[in-house]
C-alpha cells in the first residue's frame, strides 16, 4: 500500500457485515495508514459483526442513529477526542426503505416508511453535514463522501422509493458541498456505484437480474465493493483536492453505455 491517508482522521458510517461497502473501505483506509471511528445504528451494533471490524483496524466504535442530531453530536465530539483532532474525511454509506423491505409498490407507498426511509438514506446525510459544520469538526482539505445510484438519474422500476431518495441525497452533496467548500476548503461528493451484492443491495426485489444487466451492460463489467473502497479512499486522499460538488459513476462505464453487444446477443431472433 501507498500510505495515500497516513495522518488522516475520519468517521465511517455504515459498516454492517463484511460485505458492506463501509467495511471494505474500512479495511482499505487502514491499509493507507488512516485511523477512523466506526459508527452504526444501534440495532445494526446487535444484527451485524462491526466488533470483528473494529479489533482488525484497531477502531473505537460509537453507535449512532444517522438520523437524530443529538446522537450525531455526540459521535462527533467523541470521535475528535478519540482521534485527537478534526476530522479528514467522513464515510456516509447508508441507505434503507421500508417500502423496498415490506414489498410495497411504488405507486402505492405507505408515506410513513416512505418518510422514515428518506430521514435515514437522504436527510441523515444533509444532519451528518450540518453537525459537522456548526462544530467546526473539518480540517481543510478534508473529504466527505455518500453513496448513491444511477437511479437518481434514471428509471429502474423495483428500486422504488430509494430513486427519490438518491436524487436527494445527490442534491444534498452538491448544495451542502459549496458551503463547505467556501467556507472550510472541505469537498463533498457522491459516489454512484453498480449494483453490489450486500444487505442493502439484495433486499432490492430482482436483485440478481439487475446485477447481471448491468454486469453486461458495462464494458468493464460491475465495480465491486473493493474496487468502491479503492475508488474512496482516493476520494480521501489529497491526489483528489479540488474535485467536489460531483456524483462520480463508478459502475464500469454502465451510467453512459446504450446498449452492449452482450445485451443485443441476448435479443437475436426475437426481431423480425
Ligand atoms: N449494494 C448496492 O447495490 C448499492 C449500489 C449503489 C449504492 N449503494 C449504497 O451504498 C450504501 C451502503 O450500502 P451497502 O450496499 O454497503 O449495504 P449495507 O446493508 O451493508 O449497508 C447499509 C448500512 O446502513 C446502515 N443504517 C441503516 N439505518 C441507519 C441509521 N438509522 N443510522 C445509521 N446507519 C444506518 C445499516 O446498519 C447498514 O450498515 C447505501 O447508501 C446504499 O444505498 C449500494
Amino acid at each position: 500500500m501507498y500510505n495515500l491517508l497516513k495522518g488522516k482522521k475520519g468517521i465511517i458510517f455504515g459498516a454492517l457485515d463484511e460485505n458492506s461497502i463501509a467495511w471494505k473501505t474500512a479495511e482499505r483506509v487502514h491499509k493507507e495508514g488512516g485511523e477512523f471511528v466506526l459508527t452504526n445504528a444501534p440495532i445494526a451494533m446487535r444484527m451485524g459483526t462491526i466488533n470483528e471490524l473494529a479489533q482488525k483496524t484497531g477502531s473505537q466504535i460509537i453507535p449512532a442513529d444517522a438520523t437524530s442530531i443529538e446522537d450525531l453530536e455526540q459521535l462527533i465530539t467523541k470521535s475528535m477526542d478519540i482521534l485527537g483532532g478534526k476530522i479528514d474525511f467522513v464515510l456516509h454509506s447508508i441507505g434503507m426503505s421500508i417500502n423496498v423491505r415490506k414489498g410495497r409498490h411504488y405507486t402505492d407507498q405507505k408515506y410513513e416508511w416512505t418518510q422514515k426511509g428518506t430521514d435515514v438514506s437522504a436527510m441523515s446525510f444533509h444532519k451528518v453535514m450540518s453537525v459537522l459544520y456548526k462544530k467546526e469538526a473539518m480540517n481543510p482539505w478534508g473529504s466527505i463522501v455518500a453513496l448513491s445510484y444511477m437511479a437518481a438519474q434514471r428509471v429502474f422500476p423495483d428500486y422504488n422509493d430509494m430513486a427519490d431518495n438518491k436524487a436527494y441525497l445527490e442534491s444534498v452533496a452538491r448544495s451542502f458541498g459549496y458551503f463547505f467548500g467556501r467556507d472550510f476548503k472541505v469537498r463533498v461528493n457522491t459516489i454512484s456505484q453498480s449494483p453490489t451484492p450486500t444487505t442493502a443491495g439484495t433486499g432490492v426485489k430482482g436483485f440478481e437480474g439487475f446485477f447481471a444487466y448491468a454486469d453486461k451492460m458495462s464494458p468493464l463489467g460491475n465495480a465491486t465493493a473493493q474496487e468502491c473502497a479503492d475508488y474512496t479512499v482516493s476520494l480521501f486522499s489529497d491526489l483528489t483536492k479540488k474535485v467536489t460538488l460531483q456524483n462520480l459513476f463508478h459502475d464500469g462505464g454502465f451510467s453512459n453505455m446504450g446498449v452492449s453487444n452482450a445485451i443485443m446477443d441476448s435479443f437475436m431472433g426475437e426481431v423480425s
